[in-house]
Formats: structure tokens, C-alpha cells, sequence
């Protein structure tokens, strides 16, 4: 925690404090490739762009086990083909786990692909696909994670795009569910695999790339000294508001809006990809809509 920071909010006094509480510094560290990150604490923004050198990450202080994650994000306007921008919980652990948005960039007019993802003891591989329905690039919209002891949600402004049910007890080791994770947010170059499948690399003439994430809404049980008992232990986590009802389980109105995301916007799902899984994976039923 900074100390200037610290000062300038005693200063102020008492009123600002939740606002000085969320400077950049006291929320985040810069992870790779600090020149390329920029922090507006005045918009509660952060800026970080990718060039030929490098990309840029950056991600909490703190890890969490279960909660309800949210920013505002507006993607690398014009041609963006090649890049890949990130907003994902991840564990730092070997045999990790991650709850993925992954933004595949595309040229000037063609559509960017949210491809989300999640991992559970190192392993992946359940890719899902979609485009939006709208253009990322020149307005903010939310993307949010709501992870539970029961499901794990992806919106998109607030529509479900993806649900991933815990099934733990008859599938073991198939939810993040002992692994505290922290926010994360990055750029990097995906020349050879986000594209038209790696068909158009980053043109370097138009870098640097840019994109803005604000409004951090990181609300979760936070794990202390690798702690996890207050978050798991039923006692301590049923009154967290993640945990209620209503986002255990998607409302008839929210099953009518995830379908339609499949219908109109869905290009890709592991479930269904029968060459590389000729036996679709056993969570898939599960989580049919
Ligand atoms: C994101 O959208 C949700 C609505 O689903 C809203 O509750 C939340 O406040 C929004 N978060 C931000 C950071 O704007
Ligand atoms: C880019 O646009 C092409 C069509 O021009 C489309 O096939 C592709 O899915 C789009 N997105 C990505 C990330 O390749």
C-alpha cells in the first residue's frame, strides 16, 4: 500500500477514503511490462497497449475463492487482428486454475471473437466462442464473473453468455473450487493463433494497441496467509451475497437470453467439437441450456 497514497487520504479525510482505497497501487501490481501500463486514478482507468516489444499485464493484490468480478472494458479500436486482450481470475499455483474472457482481435470491421475458457488443476480445453452483439471498440461494456459454490457465470452488460455447474461430487476435480485466484488483465500478441486461426498476424504498422478497463467491481471472499477455511467452510460463506439464489442458478429469463446467445452469436463449443473430443467431456450435459 502506498504510502503517499495513505496521506493524501487522511488529509482529505474520511469521506474520500473508499475512493483513495482505490488507487491503482493499492489494488494492483504491475506484471509484466510496466511502460506499457497506464493508470488514471482520477477515472479509476488503466490503459495498456501492446507493441512489437512487449505486451503488458497487470492484476490484484489480493486472491480471492468464490465472488463476483466485474469491469468495464472497451477494446483496441481499428485493426486488431493478431491480438489477444485478457480479463481472467487465475491461480498462481503449478496445476492452476483460471476463469477466462479472452478477446481475439480482428482487422478494421470484421468481428472480434470472446473466446472464455476455464481451467481447473492445469487443465483446460473447454473453449466456448461467440461474437457480440455489439462493437467492443468504441463504447465500455461489463464483463463480469460470478463463481460460486455452485456455478460459475460469464456475462456480458449483464446477459448470461456461458454457465460451468459444480459437479464436484460426482466428477472430482472438475471446479475451481481449492485454488484462490486473483483479477488479471492483459495484452499480448496472438499472431499465431487468434486470427482466421493465425491467418492474419499483427500488422505492427498500426501498434501500438490499446485497451482501457475501468470501474473494478471486485467483490469476493478474500484469501489471507493461503487461508481458504473462511471461504469454504459453510458457516462463513452462505451469507456472501455471490452465494444467494439467484446466482445459483439462471432465472427462466436468463435461459431464454443465454439461448438466444447460442442460436445467434455462438461459433464455437468444446461440447460439440467431436474431433477433438469424440466423446463430448462428462461436465457438458450439465451444463446444456
Ligand atoms: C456491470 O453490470 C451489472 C449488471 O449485470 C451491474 O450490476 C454492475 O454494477 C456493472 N458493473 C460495472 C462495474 O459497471
Ligand atoms: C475475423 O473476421 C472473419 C471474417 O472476416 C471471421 O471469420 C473471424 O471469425 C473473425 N474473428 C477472428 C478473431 O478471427
Amino acid at each position: 500500500m502506498g504510502v503517499p497514497a495513505l496521506l493524501t487520504c487522511s488529509i482529505i479525510g474520511l469521506v474520500l477514503v473508499s475512493s483513495c482505497l482505490a488507487g491503482f497501487n493499492d489494488q494492483f501490481t504491475e506484471v509484466w511490462a510496466p511502460e506499457n501500463i497506464t493508470p488514471d486514478d482520477a477515472t479509476n482507468s488503466v490503459t495498456i497497449r501492446l507493441t512489437q516489444t512487449a505486451g503488458a499485464q497487470f492484476a490484484t493484490v489480493n486472491s480471492f475463492l468464490y465472488g463476483y468480478f466485474s469491469a468495464n472494458i472497451k477494446l483496441v479500436a481499428g485493426n486488431s487482428a493478431g491480438t489477444v486482450s485478457a480479463f481472467y481470475l487465475t491461480s498462481y499455483d503449478t496445476n492452476h486454475d483460471e476463469i477466462d474472457f479472452e478477446f481475439l482481435g480482428n482487422e478494421t470491421g470484421s468481428p472480434v471473437i470472446v473466446q472464455t475458457n476455464i481451467f481447473v488443476n492445469g487443465v483446460g480445453g473447454r473453449e466456448d466462442r461467440i461474437y457480440l452483439w455489439f462493437d467492443p471498440t468504441t463504447d465500455f461494456h461489463n464483463y463480469s464473473v460470478v463463481w460460486n459454490h455452485e456455478q460459475v457465470t460469464w456475462l456480458v452488460d449483464g446477459t448470461p453468455i456461458r454457465i460451468y455447474k459444480n459437479i464436484e461430487s460426482v466428477l472430482p476435480n472438475s471446479y475451481p473450487s481449492h485454488q484462490a485466484m486473483g483479477i488479471a488483465h492483459s495484452i499480448f500478441d496472438g499472431s499465431s493463433w487468434a486470427t482466421r486461426g493465425g491467418a492474419v498476424p499483427c500488422n505492427w504498422e498500426y501498434a501500438p494497441f490499446l485497451l482501457t478497463f475501468k470501474d473494478f467491481a471486485y467483490d469476493g471472499c478474500t484469501v489471507n496467509s493461503n487461508d481458504i477455511t473462511p471461504c469454504t467452510s459453510a458457516s462463513n460463506y452462505q451469507s456472501n451475497w455471490w452465494e444467494s439464489a439467484q446466482y445459483q442458478s439462471l432465472s427462466s429469463a436468463q435461459v431464454s437470453q443465454l439461448q438466444q446467445v447460442h442460436q445467434e452469436y455462438q461459433i464455437y463449443d468444446y461440447c460439440t467439437d467431436q474431433t477433438r473430443y469424440p466423446t463430448p467431456p462428462a461436465e457438458c450435459s450439465y451444463n446444456a441450456i
